[in-house]
């Protein structure tokens, strides 16, 4: 693998000097003075999907090959001892990644019923495997999709189906986003550049770019996701240049979008939105729009054989997380880690439609939201404010006890009414209008009696208050 790459470089540089590379681009500055898409904030969900040869050993952690091989933790070279041959290779497990049960549609249905608008993948983690037909880059021979294991588009298969696809709880057409990781560990064209303290940019000529290049052009995507940048400058990456490429010249036009990962100097200051790092969620409100990427898998990203069902984040503390990234101007962006085969563990799947059942009677109160810029959460009770033009939506994340909810934020007006999303009678719930003197409430709200039966979803209520005094103070 490492010897195909070299020996293709000569290759590469024919191939690029024809390529007529770009004259003139935008500053990371201006890139930020563009408007991000309505699209994306009106969005607030999307799925995340790690898969790639890394799911064939899905052994812990979708860092696989680094952990075993450079970091040689014992575990991982216990296992690999145990399981392989002697002189077994990483490259070899793409011989064993073969999608064989893998259907598109059937991911891309599961991902709209969950309530999802936009999907995003790895077309290449850090092992470099690329997840889409890069067969135009010589770079990519023999350790792309195409030319082994699944011999099949994988990416351009599930972007095809997503696209397809409309939201049933918003009546959107879902987006696909591309994950891509600028570096790779092992790859020889990067430790040369990385050996030089990035004063070359073979990685970045030969590989990184026109890889994301064709990835746009291919599949125009909504959203490229990039990571792996934290290690050389976005100068090193000629990112700016890219951006300015995909935002300004591609056939994407005014839809695309992107993060804030794109070298050592951008992340979680330079993007359409912040991910800054990680399950990042900020204390408070904050202007710049941003988004939670995070796993359902508590210890990885890549899927795990051997994660216990108790390390999956339960379907209560999704929709909190949901609401609450929501409350603050934020997206979640929730990550599944399909198997080797092309099936999605029925825990994933079991938490992605608990999600869908809360949306699809709470979708109003999520999609298309605002952040209440007066008071996003109640300090005594778990309450969380989203709000739309004309009504504010206080999600209930606990039920308070004897049913009365005592809300600080809220000042009502003789013409508010308040109601509970997805009780069929939209029956009318009673209040104080005058809070509670002596404790400083603002509204005093009296829960209707539900039952099991009567109870319009699990995981958090929420209710519709109109015609507030400080809706928009
Ligand atoms: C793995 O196998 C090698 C070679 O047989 C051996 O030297 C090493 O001790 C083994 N490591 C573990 C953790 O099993
Ligand atoms: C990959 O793309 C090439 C054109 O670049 C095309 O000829 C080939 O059929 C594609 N293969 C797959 C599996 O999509
Ligand atoms: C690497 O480059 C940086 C930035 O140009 C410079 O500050 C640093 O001293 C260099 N390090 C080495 C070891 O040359
Ligand atoms: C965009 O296209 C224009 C006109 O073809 C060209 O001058 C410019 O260099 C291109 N910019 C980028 C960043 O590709
Ligand atoms: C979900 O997980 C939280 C945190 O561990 C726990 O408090 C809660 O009881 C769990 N809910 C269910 C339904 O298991
Ligand atoms: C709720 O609001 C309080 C005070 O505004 C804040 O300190 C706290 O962190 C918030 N809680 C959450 C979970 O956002
Ligand atoms: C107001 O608060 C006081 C003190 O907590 C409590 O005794 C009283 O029942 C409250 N009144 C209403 C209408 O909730």
């Amino acid at each position: 693998m490492r010897k195909a790459i070299i020996s293709k470089n000569v290759l590469c540089v024919l191939f690029l000097l024809c390529q007529k590379l770009t004259a003139s681009f935008s500053s990371w500055d201006d890139l930020d003075k563009l408007p991000l898409p309505a699209w994306y904030s009106e969005a607030k969900f999307g799925i995340f999907v790690h898969w790639g040869v890394f799911s064939v050993p899905a052994y812990k952690n979708e860092w696989f090959q680094n952990n075993w091989q450079h970091f040689k933790y014992e575990d991982y070279v216990a296992f690999v001892n145990k399981t392989e041959r002697q002189n077994f290779a990483y490259q070899d497990y793409a011989h064993r990644f073969l999608a064989e049960l893998y259907r598109p549609d059937n991911w891309a249905d599961t991902f709209a019923a969950a309530g999802a608008q936009y999907v995003v993948l790895t077309s290449k983690h850090h092992d470099g495997f690329c997840m889409w037909n890069s067969t135009s880059i010589p770079t990519t021979w023999n350790w792309n999709a195409v030319d082994i294991g699944p011999r099949r588009d994988l990416l351009g298969d599930l972007s095809s189906a997503v696209k397809r696809k409309k939201s049933p709880q918003s009546g959107k057409k879902l987006r696909f986003g591309i994950y891509h990781s600028l570096l790779e560990f092992f790859n020889p064209l990067y430790t040369y550049d990385k050996g030089n303290n990035w004063t070359t940019q073979n990685m970045v000529d030969l590989k990184a770019l026109p890889e994301l290049y064709d990835l746009v052009d291919r599949y125009e995507p909504h959203l490229m996701w990039s990571d792996g940048g934290w290690e050389a400058s976005s100068t090193y990456w000629k990112s700016e240049e890219f951006i300015s490429w995909y935002a300004l010249n591609s056939t994407v036009g005014k839809e695309a979008v992107w993060n804030d990962r794109w070298g050592t100097d951008t992340q979680c200051r330079h993007g359409s939105y912040l991910t800054c790092h990680d399950r990042y969620q900020p204390d408070g409100l904050v202007d710049k729009k941003w988004e939670k990427c995070m796993t359902i898998d508590s210890t990885s990203w890549g899927y795990s054989r051997v994660s216990d069902v108790l390390q999956y984040l339960n379907t209560t503390q999704l929709v909190h997380t949901l609401i609450e990234v929501v409350a603050l101007n934020g997206n979640l962006l929730l990550n599944v880690g399909p198997s080797a085969d092309g099936t999605i563990n029925p825990v994933f799947v079991d938490r992605l439609m608990g999600i869908g059942s809360w949306l699809s009677v709470n979708g109003e109160a999520i999609y298309s939201s605002n952040p209440w810029k007066i008071c996003q959460n109640e300090t005594k009770f778990s309450v969380f404010y989203t709000r739309r033009t004309d009504v504010l939506y206080a999600h209930i994340t606990e039920w308070p006890e004897n049913s009365l909810l005592r809300l600080d934020c809220p000042v009502p007006t003789k013409s508010t009414r308040v109601n509970m999303l997805g009780l069929d009678d939209r029956s009318e719930i009673s209040f104080s209008l005058n809070g509670n003197r002596s404790t400083g409430e603002s509204m005093v709200v009296q829960l209707p009696l539900l039952t099991p039966d009567t109870i319009p979803c699990q995981h958090s209520w929420v209710l519709a208050i109109s015609n507030l005094a400080n809706l928009y103070k």
